[in-house]
């Protein structure tokens, strides 16, 4: 018997529940079978090559990457002594992001997550149990990967209201900060916006009051660095106790692969528990197996790009993002923000429509609830002719759902 019996539907559209149609084959099914419905499958899926992905953070990785994450699929750093290979290329890969990071020359440490989520969660869990506090301060642009983190730790969220320019306000964060504060939340790169958060003012605030900041910069972090007059958000600001980076974002490796990194590697002894049938006495963190490949990815695509090219590629794509800017202005759209990295979100009344009416013709782009706006990513795959063809049918769909000027 096939697996695709009983009547079931060749591709389910709906999301959530599933029905037992399908069996277990008795016995296996022959390889070229197998690999068409992998191809048939695979075809399916949006690939970033034709450029026309805008509304997703993560981007054609580094071929480099992808061979390197290959060369590690079976590798399991989460039982560390049987990867000493990985186990050390992390450490090399920590040590890098440290001094991209500024972080200080003694006490701090970091780890190759899974993503931003991960990441963030972590931090958070380490600031609660470091503190037994039950309160966070974070800005309403925060990712909803803190919105899981606080729900999964028990924390009360006090949401700081952002500025004109989509930032957290120091002030603000002043006033929430309480004796029941566990830690601090910054964004340096909003997941809508792009908006970096004044990290330093913020830092010197958290540092004042003694309680850790945690900076977000899961995707600001591998292109803040090289954009001239960048504003400041690392290890290197007072105050700044943790920070999310991506590789899996602007970082150029394969999915999935993030990086915690903390000023104070001993903040991790509130998270470790005893792993005595592993390779080492303690674990640290959530998961227990871990993709070595995340980290043979990450190392592969720093030293594939160094300074030199993440720096091309942050500018590179800050120019699309000024044509995209351009273009959009031309067709009337008015930006919510000025662009401080590669995303730019425009005013219109009803994205949905766009971004229906985009994607039925092969064009992914996002949208935004609050304030309402058409959004878009421009990852290192899209180039000057795929900006020009999501120009040409952005000006069609809005002859079908026009934009209102604001202001
Ligand atoms: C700023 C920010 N933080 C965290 C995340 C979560 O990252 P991930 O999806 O890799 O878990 C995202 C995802 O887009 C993000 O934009």
């Amino acid at each position: 018997m096939t697996a695709r019996t009983r009547g079931a539907p060749k591709s389910p559209r709906v999301r959530g529940a599933v029905s037992p149609t399908l069996t277990l084959p008795d016995r296996p099914i022959p390889t070229a079978l197998l690999r068409r419905r992998l191809r048939e499958a695979v075809v399916e899926d949006w690939d970033f090559s034709n450029g026309r992905i805008f509304g997703s953070m993560c981007t054609q990785p580094l071929p480099e990457a992808v061979t390197a994450s290959r060369a590690f699929l079976t590798a399991n750093l989460g039982n560390p002594g049987l990867c000493p290979g990985t186990a050390r290329l992390e450490e090399e890969v920590v040590s890098m992001l440290l001094d991209l990071f500024h972080g200080p020359q003694f006490g701090a440490g970091g780890w190759v997550l899974s993503g931003g989520t991960e990441a963030n969660l972590t931090a958070l869990w380490m600031a609660r149990n470091a503190s037994h506090r039950n309160e966070v301060v974070l800005p309403e642009s925060a990712h909803f990967s803190f919105v899981k983190a606080l729900d999964l730790l028990q924390l009360e969220p006090k949401w700081v209201p952002l500025d004109a320019a989509g930032r957290s306000r120091p002030e603000e964060v002043r006033r929430a900060i309480s004796s029941r504060t566990a830690a601090v939340v910054a964004v340096a790169g909003s997941t809508e916006l792009g908006a970096v958060d004044p990290v330093r003012e913020i830092g010197e605030i958290a540092a004042d009051r003694g309680v850790p900041l945690h900076v977000d910069a899961a995707f600001g972090g591998f292109v803040l660095p090289w954009l001239p007059g960048a504003p400041g958000f690392d290890l290197g600001l007072t105050g700044v106790t943790s920070l999310t980076v991506d590789p899996h974002k602007m970082g150029l490796a394969p999915v999935p692969a993030g990086v915690l990194l903390v000023r104070h590697r001993e903040m991790s002894g509130s998270i470790s528990v005893a792993s005595p049938y592993l390779s080492s006495p303690q674990t640290t963190g959530l998961l227990g197996t871990r993709a070595s490949s995340a980290v043979a990815a990450t190392y592969a695509a720093l030293l594939s790009l160094g300074r030199q090219g993440y720096s091309a590629q942050a500018a590179r794509t800050l120019r699309l993002t000024r044509k995209l800017l351009e273009g959009g202005r031309r067709w009337g759209l008015e930006p919510v923000v000025e662009p401080t990295v590669n995303i730019v979100a425009f005013h219109h009344p009803n994205p949905m429509g766009v971004q229906t009416w985009m994607l039925e013709r092969g064009w992914d782009v996002s949208s935004i609830r609050t304030p309402s706006a058409l959004r878009f990513v421009v990852m290192p795959h899209a180039s000057d002719r795929s900006i020009s063809g999501l120009l040409r049918y952005l000006g069609r769909a809005l002859e079908r759902f026009p934009a209102s000027r604001r202001g």
